[in-house]
């Protein structure tokens, strides 16, 4: 396994590697991302993943500085897991002076969900996502279904500037209690940890009133929001959407998916599932 901290290393071994598969993180890596590298493994040559700390998705007094970075580590795992190139760059290699263009995903689907709890976020991960597909020119790039609205919004990119790659998306990977492995499950203190199923357990219960007949999702949202503060959660939303556009269903929508956002203590968890 190769590492390059430098664009020009990376487009170098790029040029003799085949086709590629692509496989962005932030590092702090956990079975749902070495999930994507083995996954990626079957649709190209060779698979390259990315560590990087995206700066600009972060909102001032969000997690930035405290995230977790454990390259070694990572290292480690991606090696176990057959990766051929890993692209792990400085913050001046990325962004040598401040970045000033952006991609800037429409409202609509950058302002709602998590995009109004954290403006200006789907800017930084679209932004630093066309960057990292022009550094690597990959032919594929796997994204996770555990942050849905930001697989929607680089589907999306993909679509509306034509670039030349295949998005495939990776299911969500659980420890066995249900909780979606975060690299901010970390944070999580002993008590909140065995709390934080709870989040999933309500999208379950909500996906099966809806396979049940259940259309009344506004109510269905609304307990689910009461039940999470009874539980000592401060919830951002639950929301049931359409798959395709994350916009609100009408009652003969059928493919579903039911996304939530919540802070546990100071820890802020996400998760959905389809219906
Ligand atoms: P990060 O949170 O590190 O996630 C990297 C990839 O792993 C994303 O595609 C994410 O959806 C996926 N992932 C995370 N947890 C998962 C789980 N439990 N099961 C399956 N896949 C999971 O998402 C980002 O980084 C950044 O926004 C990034 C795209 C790298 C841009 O900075």
């Amino acid at each position: 396994m190769l590492i390059h901290e430098t664009i020009a290393g990376l487009r170098a071994a790029r040029a003799g590697a085949g086709t590629v598969a692509l496989v962005p993180t932030m590092g702090n890596l956990h079975e749902g991302h070495i999930a994507l590298m083995t996954q990626a493994r079957a649709h190209a040559d060779q698979v390259i993943a990315t560590i990087f700390v995206n700066r600009l998705q972060f909102r001032p007094g969000e997690d930035f500085e405290k995230y977790p970075r454990t390259f070694e580590a990572d290292c480690e795992k991606m090696a176990a897991a057959g990766v051929e190139h890993v692209f792990a760059p400085g913050e001046a290699e990325m962004y040598p002076q401040p970045q000033t263009y952006h991609v800037d995903p429409p409202s609509d689907q950058a302002g709602v969900l998590d995009g109004e709890f954290r403006p200006g976020h789907f800017r930084g991960v679209a932004t630093v996502v066309m960057k990292l597909f022009q550094i690597a020119q990959a032919d594929v790039a796997l994204f996770g279904k555990k942050d849905y609205q930001q697989l929607m919004v680089i589907r999306n990119l993909v679509r509306e500037f034509n670039l030349p790659l295949e998005i495939v998306p990776g299911e969500t990977v659980r420890a066995a209690d249900g909780l979606a492995l975060s690299s901010r499950n970390g944070y999580l203190s002993a008590s909140e940890r065995a709390e934080a199923p709870r989040l999933y357990q309500l999208l379950s219960e909500i996906a099966a009133e809806i396979r049940q007949g259940a259309r009344n999702y506004a109510e269905l949202e609304a307990k689910a929001m009461n039940i999470l503060g009874l539980n000592g959660w401060v919830p951002d939303y639950v929301a049931v959407r359409k798959t395709l556009d994350l916009q609100s269903p009408s009652a003969h929508d059928s493919k579903l998916v039911v996304l939530a956002a919540a802070r546990l203590g100071s820890t802020r968890l996400i998760d959905n599932l389809e219906v």
